[in-house]
């Protein structure tokens, strides 16, 4: 892999100074700062960061908990493992400010079971900073208690879902809740809780000491600062790549050198899959979501086959509880298995079309409402190449169809 460097999100690399600094302020000012940097979360709804401590700080509990969300689960993403492994103060750094800003005293890590080994360098990290006096009870002299565990996972996708990785944080079966009350209100134990991505604490420190104009500076207006990408697929250099939010897909794909691309899935298995006439396009909040991870496919690349393996992952990690997500990613399966026999006719299509709208509106969670997304997107954008694909199938079988 080649990792680019990871520039804006750590100067300065020192532990410590930026929660020096905070420490020093009052919660609310630090909050006002992260506002007005505009930070959005990186783990993918991109949600305002300082809004959502902002309702934690205000929410009314006895206690309160930060949860980073280090479950990494989303096919083609490895951005937060490079943090977890290389910068784990930074996170932990960021975890301690957010504790103070919205008056929470512990923190939990919740380590993608696969990630198993990283535990101990995250403890000894924590130890270190405990040593340094930057965790652990009055930090820095403040009077402010802050300390930090970690909780290994148990494997399963949705549990990166924030509600369900609650659930399992807390003992029971990984399944997504009913929201509202959402975590800020009613979180870890009932208690209100920011939950973050890994990667939206890592920009908190440099926040903190270059400000939030000098972060809102950087990439575009509704997607301020940079962001990470896992870049894989049929690129010259793989790696972890950190470019202004509102870099277009073309600017990636030269990064990396890319050639010949047909398709691009922005975001993950449940992200969009863009085409050559979309490459154009920033990725941002506000025009291709970003999520954590970016897989390019080239020419050679059989587009069905691609959308057959996404919906292949999202059938096993569907966790059944709702009917439209439990039934709708099979359906879709089924009908890509029918599109690569020469099985499934136009009509068919359209069904198939409706219901993964229905699953976008009608799914209790993230994982159903995102799972149509590359359905969607390959057979909009892929149509030509699918629908020929379709007639060679029903051709080479002499396979009645129905159209
Ligand atoms: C199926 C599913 C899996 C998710 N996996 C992750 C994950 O691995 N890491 C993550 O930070 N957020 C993940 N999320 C998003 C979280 O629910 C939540 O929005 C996020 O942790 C909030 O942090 P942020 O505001 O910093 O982005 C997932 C959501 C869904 C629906
Ligand atoms: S949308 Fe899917 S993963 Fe989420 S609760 Fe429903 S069945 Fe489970």
């Amino acid at each position: 892999m080649v990792g680019h460097k990871i520039q804006i999100l750590f100067s300065p690399a020192e532990t410590g100074i930026a929660l020096r600094l905070a420490i020093g302020k009052k919660p609310e000012d630090i909050i006002a700062q992260v506002k007005e940097s505009k930070l959005r979360g990186r783990g993918g709804a991109g949600f305002p960061t300082g809004l959502k401590w902002e309702l934690v700080q205000q929410a009314k509990g006895e206690r309160k908990f930060v949860v980073c969300n280090a479950d990494e689960g989303e096919p083609g993403t490895f951005k937060d493992r490079i943090l977890l492994t290389d910068h784990p103060c930074k996170i932990f750094e960021g975890m301690a400010i957010c504790g103070y800003a919205v008056g929470a005293q512990n923190g939990v890590v919740y380590l993608r079971a696969e990630y198993r080994y990283l535990r101990e360098g995250l403890v000894n990290a924590i130890k270190k900073m405990k040593e340094s006096n930057y965790l652990g009870k009055n930090i820095m002299g403040s009077g402010f208690n802050f300390d930090i565990e970690i909780h290994l996972g148990a494997g399963a996708y949705v549990c990166g879902e924030e509600t369900a990785l609650l659930e399992s944080l807390e003992g029971k079966r990984g399944e997504a809740r009913n929201k509202p009350p959402y975590p800020t209100e009613c979180g870890y134990m009932g208690c209100p809780t920011v939950v973050n991505n890994v990667e939206t604490f890592c920009y908190v420190p440099a926040i903190m000491t270059k400000g939030a104009q000098w972060f809102s500076e950087i990439g575009t207006m509704e997607s301020t600062g940079s962001k990470l990408f896992s870049i894989s697929g049929d690129v010259a250099k793989p790696g972890v790549y950190e470019l202004a939010m509102g870099s277009t897909v073309d600017v990636v794909l030269q990064l990396v050198g890319a050639k010949d691309t047909k398709a691009v899935q922005v975001g993950g298995a449940s992200g969009i899959c863009v085409a050559e006439k979309d490459f154009n396009k920033p990725i941002s909040f506000e025009s291709l979501p970003p999520g954590g991870s970016i897989i390019v496919f080239n020419k050679s690349r059989d587009m069905l086959y691609v959308l057959k393996n996404f919906m292949e992952f999202f059938v096993e990690e569907s966790c059944g509880q709702c009917t439209p997500c439990r039934e709708g990613t099979y359906r879709l399966l089924q009908g890509v298995e029918m599109m690569e026999q020469g099985r499934c006719s136009i009509h068919y299509l359209h069904t198939l079309r409706d219901l993964a709208q229905t699953m976008l509106i009608s799914s209790k969670c993230g994982l159903g409402q995102l799972a149509p997304n590359p359905f969607l997107s390959i057979i909009d954008n892929f149509k030509g190449e699918i629908l020929a694909r379709d007639r060679v199938a029903r051709n080479s079988k002499k396979t009645p169809v129905v159209r």
